[in-house]
């Protein structure tokens, strides 16, 4: 069975005076997601964009065909589940957090369920995967970070494909239809060895919105993705 990659390109590296055109113009590019970096200055040392910003974005995260793009909400926040909520509020179609910023992860996957969301569960390049032991039933993705958080153009840490591997045997033996992405220091020239690991989804944010053409990374991407 072909895997179906997909490129969600991340607006923290956006031009934050632009963002609604900088979304537009990175799904003409061929953006398959749209990445929404949540950092709350508290669980990440740095601070950007909450619902009231997801929300004015949603509608131009949109195909010349109408149909829409999934935003997928990365929380960097603790506590972890008022937030979700009001992203759930806000049009995000998967929530993801940190388990190591909830008091309650098995709860609050279920409250991103129950708000319509699909949940994701996030590891940073520290954290081990064993809480998966208990709930990869009940999530939707999982995001393997290969930067630390916080910060967009950091450069990717290797032990993340060791993860990525880790992560893909896990969901196979759960028979689930789970995503497995990856954060960081995702570039045209590193993407298939995170995608030989096992991922299908890739976010990118400086390597798409640092180059004056989305299209001709995006194209990049897949081109390498192909071969
Ligand atoms: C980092 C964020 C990433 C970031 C990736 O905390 O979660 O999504 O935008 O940026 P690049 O692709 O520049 O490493
Ligand atoms: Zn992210």
């Amino acid at each position: 069975m072909s895997t179906t990659y997909r490129i969600a390109p991340s607006i923290l590296s956006a031009d934050f005076a632009r963002l609604g055109d900088e979304v537009r113009s990175v799904v003409v590019a061929g953006a398959d997601w749209i990445h929404f970096d949540v950092m709350d200055n508290h669980y990440v040392p740095n601070l950007t964009f909450g619902p009231m910003v997801c929300q004015a974005l949603k509608p131009h995260a949109v195909r010349s065909d109408g149909t829409p793009v999934p935003v997928d909400v990365h929380l960097m926040v603790q506590p972890v589940d008022s937030l979700a909520a009001a992203f759930a509020k806000a049009g995000a179609d998967l929530i993801s957090f940190h388990p190591d910023a909830s008091g309650h992860v098995h709860r609050s996957i279920q409250a991103i369920k129950a708000a319509g969301c699909q949940a994701g569960l996030v590891f940073n390049p520290a954290m081990g995967l064993d809480v998966l032991d208990w709930v990869i039933e009940d999530i939707d993705l999982i995001l393997v970070m290969s930067v630390n958080p916080g910060f967009g153009g950091q450069s990717f840490i290797d032990s993340a494909l060791r993860k990525v591997e880790a992560a893909r045997r896990r969901i196979d033996a759960s028979g689930k239809d789970i995503r497995l992405e990856v954060d960081g220091g995702i570039k045209a020239d590193n993407i298939r060895r995170v995608a030989d690991a096992g991922a299908d989804t890739f976010v990118a944010g400086s390597a798409i919105f640092g180059q004056g053409d989305y299209a001709a990374v995006v194209r990049a991407m897949r081109a390498a993705l192909a071969a």
